[in-house]
């Protein structure tokens, strides 16, 4: 008789995300937004591993310009209420030592949290040998954030309702992007009621995707996608943080095709022409005193069990 080989740890990887574009309607009763929004998920990566442990923890290890101390080390990190979560859907008993490798800037608007949370999941449904349903556990993923479910799915996805609701995007090609990061991570809910706040007592308008937008990313025009990209939340976040409008045109005046503010910022992502390009674009923008500048090809699948130990 053999035996099932005991596992005594599991690591996942999840993908970053921006939003190609974001469109915001008015706050529905629950608080949340309307949104609607593409996707993408590109290649900077956060690592999760977990081990069984009588208790829940956390550690972070990363690269220190990630504001690693501003991730939760306690229960009301995501990756805890995601293990818990996951745990109490399938009558599990046990706890998990979660370590995070980050890659991703924390609270940047490239949903770290959401792709650790999804690698979260995975990991813990091949530790605790699930096999739970991929609707189950992009139902789960919804309970943990408006990100997480596209965290699991990647690649490049329309986002509806409050973003949870993601169906995969026809699209051609490798996109090419070169991120710069904050030094100072920006609260999400603060850019929300900032946007609240400039809408008071006008008649905000449904969202909705450009088709323009989805007809570059179908035939790969990237001259079409750079003028096509869009983001509502970004008045606020150049309003909260004017020195990214520098940022912004100084990726331009660097070469780039497009720039946008990712998410809820204060992350801008540069859209290139390809891999040459965005070195010569990080280039640029480091020698005019930017930092940290880095670049990512998208799309990438989502978050995915890398090992087993
Ligand atoms: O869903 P998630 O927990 O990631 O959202 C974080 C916060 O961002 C919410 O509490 C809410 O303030 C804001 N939000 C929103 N509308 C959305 C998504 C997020 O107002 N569609």
């Amino acid at each position: 008789m053999s035996l099932a080989p005991v596992v005594h740890s599991v690591t996942a990887t999840a993908p970053a995300k921006i939003n190609l574009y974001l469109g915001v309607g008015a706050a529905r009763s629950d608080g949340y937004h309307p949104l609607a929004t593409v996707y993408q998920a590109i290649g900077l990566l956060d690592e999760v591993t977990v081990t069984p442990s009588s208790s829940y923890k956390v550690t972070v290890t990363g690269d220190d310009r990630l504001a690693l101390e501003d991730v939760p080390r306690d229960g009301s990190n995501i990756v805890v209420r995601a293990a818990r979560l996951l745990a109490g859907h399938s009558g599990v008993n046990e706890a998990v030592a979660v370590h995070i490798v980050k890659g991703i800037p924390v609270a940047g608007g490239l949903a770290g949290g959401s792709a650790d949370a999804a690698a979260t999941l995975v990991a813990c449904d091949e530790l605790w040998g699930l096999r739970t349903p991929r609707e189950e556990l992009l139902q789960l993923a919804a309970e943990l954030g408006s990100d997480v479910p596209f965290a699991l799915q990647g690649g490049t996805a329309v986002g509806s309702g409050r973003g949870e609701l993601v169906a995969p995007a026809m699209v051609r090609g490798d996109y090419w992007w070169v991120v710069v990061e904050s030094p100072l991570g920006m609260s999400t809910p603060k850019v929300y009621r900032e946007f609240d706040h400039d809408h008071e007592g006008t008649e905000v308008p449904d969202p909705v995707v450009p088709e323009e937008l989805m007809e570059a990313l179908r035939g790969h025009d990237l001259e079409k996608l750079a003028q096509a990209l869009g983001n509502d939340l970004e008045p606020v976040s150049l309003r909260l943080r004017p020195e990214l409008a520098d940022v912004l045109a100084t990726g331009i005046a660097a070469g780039a095709l497009g720039s946008l503010v990712s998410g809820s910022g204060p992350s801008c992502v540069f859209l290139c022409t390809g891999r040459d390009h965005a070195q010569q674009v990080v280039a640029s923008m480091r020698a005019a005193g930017l930092g940290p500048v880095s670049f990512a090809r998208g799309p990438v699948p989502g978050a995915r069990v890398e090992r087993v130990g």
